[in-house]
Parts: structure tokens; C-alpha cells; sequence
């Protein structure tokens, strides 16, 4: 309807057109695509910089660009958290172990549509607590994701991600939270991963955000190192993170960054 045509709600949150579905959607799954490739090369013996470098050549042998380089002065395409690192870990010559998890981060422009989603990656075998944070991580996600329609609020999304998390006696990081998404890389709202059901602004459809819980195996609290982006768990405790873009339907929400070729969860 043309009368609705850029509008933003009074809590600054901007409402999409339904044709507005297939630009995000596109920028999504070049993202997403990424993301299933980058996969097989994560290996004990591999640097991050190596799967940076890798993730590079995909943005650019595609014609898109990298949301990241730039941003904030960050020079890279993606973040990449590992081990106790809760995100944007900064590539670099770490060499991955066997059993280290990883998050991977991407966000590229595409026709000025931006496409944010991550993923965690498994260097060889996973410690069973390992898997479990993996495990619990992408659950919680899936949980905030069905927590996603008209009518609901964001409050709900937080709560029903903290109380999955903490019912298997994890925590959820509170310094850091999903965003607005669209033809802007982080506009409002802020998406809390924990909350009160029914508090914070009420669910539209065209609404366009992430959901990207950061769940630590210890304490919630983060710091940021001297190299002011890498943020780790203040008690070195495992991070794990689990990111999609989403869009608010008649009935519910349409995921853009699915992966292609169903990957998205980590196999081991
Ligand atoms: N992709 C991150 C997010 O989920 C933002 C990374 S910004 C960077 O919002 F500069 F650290 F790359
Ligand atoms: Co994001
Ligand atoms: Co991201």
C-alpha cells in the first residue's frame, strides 16, 4: 500500500515492502552460500587468516562487496570467534587445533542489501561439552526464531532464547545483541537474546533483524581486548554464536540466510 510506503514505527524501527523480501533475501544467500563453503576448509593446521583470505576471493569472484572492510576501521571479511572468543575475533596467523570451535561472521552488500548471518565450525572433533554448547546454541536461535510473528514482541524472541539456555545451565551474553537489518547494516532495534515475554516493541510484518545469541559455557560477562573488536568471556569459559537475518511475515517470519545446501548446523 502506498500510504505505508517507508515507514518507520515509533521505535525507529523501518517497515519493508513485501518486494523489499527479494533484495535481502538475495544479499542473504550470497552470505549463505559463503558460509556452506568455507566449511570444508576449516581443519586443524588451517590460520583464520587462510579462511579470511578464502572468503575474500568468494565476495570478490562474485562481484559483491564486504559489509566488514571499512567498517569502523575493521579490514577484514569476516569475524572469526574462537574457543573463548565471543565475537568478532579479528583473522590473524592463530592456527587452528583439533577439537577448537569457531565462529564465522560474514556480511556482504548486494545491490545495497545487506546479508549477515554466522555460523560455528568445528576444527576436527569437538570435546563433548563442546558439542553440547554448539548444540544448545543453535537450539536457543531456533527457539527465538519460532518466538518470531505478528503480534509477538522482542521480548519474546529474549525470552524464549534465555530460558532454553538456561534450563541446560548456560548463560547468555548481555553486551551484545542482534540489530535491525535491510538496506542499512545495523539499524534499530537492538535484539536482546534475553528479556520478558511480552515487554519491547511489538512484532510487524516488514520488519527486517538478526538473531544472534552469544551462549558462554561459564559467566555472561565479555571484555574487549586491546585491539578494541575481539570481546572474550571474562572467565575464558567456551562462546558459542549462532546468526540469521529474519523478515516478518503475515504468519510468521522467512529466513533469509538459510543455507543453500542445508548446512547450517555443524556436522562432526
Ligand atoms: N556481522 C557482525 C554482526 O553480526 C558485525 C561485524 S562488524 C565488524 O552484526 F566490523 F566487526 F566486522
Ligand atoms: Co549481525
Ligand atoms: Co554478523
Amino acid at each position: 500500500m502506498d500510504n505505508l510506503r517507508g515507514r518507520v514505527t515509533r521505535d525507529g524501527i523501518r517497515i519493508y515492502e513485501p518486494s523489499d523480501f527479494a533484495g535481502i533475501r538475495a544479499a542473504s544467500q550470497v552470505t549463505a552460500d559463503i558460509l556452506d563453503l568455507v566449511g570444508p576448509l576449516v581443519k586443524p593446521g588451517v590460520t583464520t587468516a587462510e579462511l579470511d583470505t578464502f572468503i575474500t576471493d568468494e565476495i570478490v569472484r562474485r562481484g559483491v562487496t564486504s559489509s566488514t572492510i571499512g567498517y569502523k576501521g575493521y579490514k577484514h571479511a569476516s569475524c572469526i570467534s574462537v574457543n573463548h572468543v565471543v565475537c568478532h575475533g579479528i583473522p590473524g596467523p592463530k592456527v587452528l587445533a583439533d577439537g577448537d570451535i569457531l565462529n564465522i561472521d560474514v556480511t556482504v552488500t548486494v545491490d545495497g542489501w545487506f546479508g549477515d548471518s554466522s555460523r560455528m565450525y568445528v576444527a576436527g572433533t569437538p570435546s563433548r561439552k563442546s558439542a553440547r554448547l554448539i548444540e544448545v546454541t543453535h537450539e536457543s536461535l531456533l527457539r527465538g526464531i519460532a518466538a518470531v510473528k505478528p503480534g509477538n514482541t522482542f521480548g519474546d524472541i529474549g525470552h524464549a532464547i534465555q530460558t532454553f539456555v538456561e534450563a541446560n545451565r548456560m548463560s547468555v551474553v548481555r553486551d551484545f545483541c542482534g540489530h535491525g537489518i535491510g538496506r542499512v547494516f545495523h539499524a534499530p532495534p537492538n535484539v536482546l537474546h534475553y528479556g520478558r515475554a511480552g515487554s519491547g516493541a511489538v512484532l510487524e510484518e516488514g520488519m527486517f533483524f538478526t538473531i544472534e545469541p552469544m551462549v558462554n559455557l561459564g559467566r555472561p560477562e565479555t571484555k574487549v581486548l586491546a585491539d578494541d573488536w575481539t570481546a572474550v568471556t571474562r572467565d575464558k569459559s567456551l562462546s558459542a554464536q549462532f546468526e540469521h537475518a529474519v523478515g516478518v511475515t503475515a504468519d510468521g517470519c522467512e529466513i533469509f540466510t538459510l543455507s543453500p545446501g542445508g548446512k547450517f548446523y555443524p556436522t562432526w
